[in-house]
């Protein structure tokens, strides 16, 4: 095969979140966030399995910024945990909890690695929830104090700040089905909070540019949606709300068009869109220096009458099918097309040019071939996985798109939200009972295609 070599300085990396390997919930002043609560409510999350250890991360970090440096990664997103920095929400910055994010900080820029801070990826702090969560305004002028005060103490190490992880997933997700924290099945509060999250990502978008931030973004799980029928009408007509729903309602915003009018006018459909006030398209616009792409796999959908839709898309019901997907499949059931990457990288490039690029996140759930008392994990299906993936991405690149650099999902195997440990993502195996740390087979070959820019 030919070797693909992608740009110069592009940015290599890997990507986790707090509450999937930090631990130590109840340590230096951290308060309970919603995922807490969640994953203590029977039947939430696989056999009850909690953040509570998770990877130990908050006392291992040290060994684990050594292993990101041992496999030469340039770049390493991580998220702050906001229930750690002001534990009820709104009151007094807790210091405690901002030595640890300090101290990982150096760690890793002792090593040359680029911290890529994500300050909100789900764990909200449950006091706020008890005032509403994401469903009141006040959330988001709560999350620009915050992000401020990560900043002040941050803010001279750290040039990468993206301000929110997948709104979809928290608004959607979390809202509207009822699959995560903190559990709400009301199609209205979904919308509700994906304004007050993107309000939150433009106050806090702000803030930080005026505290002096240099590259501010946000990270979006966008959908390549496709149709079931390229020639069908009511396909197009399908993939068009779909597309309104997960991409449109986000990037059109942030972008500065405001909210499309036929996503405006659906949503009208379920709810009285009044929380969206004069002048909050304006902060939503605040200028982004980066867009942060999350990519996992490809949504094909059909329109058809009386089709079961899907609650995490309020408003499909009753008229837009989703395909099941067709394997080949990740552990988690998700299709594994690369395609969809270009497709998805082509059409955000073109529909919103000027904005660079990164994929935040890609990677996929393997079941490992384990390899007891090796040293060894054998994830081959992962590293095809990842090889198809950015062999996807180095297209859009040769095609012209301005992707800066890629992120894999993840550094490591972690609590995977509603699933709990059973999915396992990383490229660094974790042994839960001891938490011995074991690069698999696709960390080494991610070592090798960082240390040649290419494959
Ligand atoms: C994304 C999340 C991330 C991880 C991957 C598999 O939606 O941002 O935390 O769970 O999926």
């Amino acid at each position: 095969m030919t070797e693909l070599r992608f740009p110069e300085g592009f940015v290599w990396g890997a990507a986790t979140a707090a509450y999937q390997i930090e631990g130590a919930v109840a340590e230096d002043g951290r308060a309970p966030s919603i995922w807490d609560t969640f994953s203590r409510t029977p039947g939430k999350v696989f056999q009850g399995h909690t953040g509570d250890v998770a990877c130990d991360h908050y006392h291992r970090y040290a060994e684990d910024v050594a292993l990101m440096a041992d496999l030469g990664l340039r770049a390493y997103r991580f998220s702050v945990a906001w229930p750690r920095i002001r534990p009820d929400g709104t009151g007094p910055v807790n210091p405690r909890g901002l030595d640890f994010y300090d101290r990982l900080v150096d760690a890793l820029l002792d090593r040359g690695i680029d911290p890529i801070v994500t300050l909100y990826h789900w764990d909200l702090p449950q006091a706020l929830e008890n005032q509403g969560g994401w469903t009141a305004r006040e959330t988001a002028e709560h999350f620009a104090d915050y992000a401020l005060a990560v900043h002040q103490r941050l803010g001279d190490r750290v040039r990468t700040w993206t301000t929110l992880n997948e709104p979809w997933c928290s608004a959607y997700l979390g809202y509207g089905n009822g699959v995560h924290a903190p559990g709400g099945r009301d199609a209205g509060a979904a919308f509700r909070a994906v304004h007050h999250l993107l309000l939150g990502h433009g106050l806090a978008a702000r803030a930080l540019r005026a505290a002096g931030a240099e590259v501010v973004g946000i990270t979006l799980n966008l959908a390549d949606v496709q149709p079931a029928d390229a020639g069908s009408a009511a396909d197009a007509a399908a993939v068009r709300l779909v597309d309104g729903l997960q991409n449109r309602i986000f990037l059109d915003p942030l972008t500065g068009a405001g909210y499309p009018d036929d996503v405006l006018a659906h949503v009208a459909r379920i709810v009285e869109p009044d929380f969206v006030r004069d002048g909050d398209e304006k902060v939503i616009a605040a200028p982004l220096d980066l867009l942060g792409l999350n990519y996992y796999a490809p949504t094909y959908v059909a329109g058809r009458a009386g089709g079961a839709g899907s609650s995490a898309y309020p408003g499909t019901e009753g008229g837009v099918e989703f395909l099941p997907p067709v394997g080949p499949l990740t552990d988690m059931g998700w299709m594994i097309e690369p395609a969809g990457l270009t497709r998805l990288l082509e059409r955000v490039a073109a529909d919103y040019p000027g904005l660079p690029l990164i994929i935040t996140e890609n990677g996929g759930a393997f079941p490992d071939r384990n390899t007891e008392g090796t040293g060894w994990v054998a994830d081959t299906d992962r590293v095809a996985y990842l090889d198809g993936h950015l062999r996807a991405a180095h297209e859009a690149v040769a095609r012209g798109v301005d992707l800066r650099g890629y992120l894999v999902w993840s550094l490591l195997d972690n609590f995977e939200w509603a699933e709990g440990y059973r999915k396992r993502f990383g490229i660094v195996h974790v042994d839960y009972l001891t938490q011995r740390r074991t690069p698999k087979e696709s960390a080494r070959w991610y070592q090798e295609v960082i240390s040649r820019n290419g494959l």
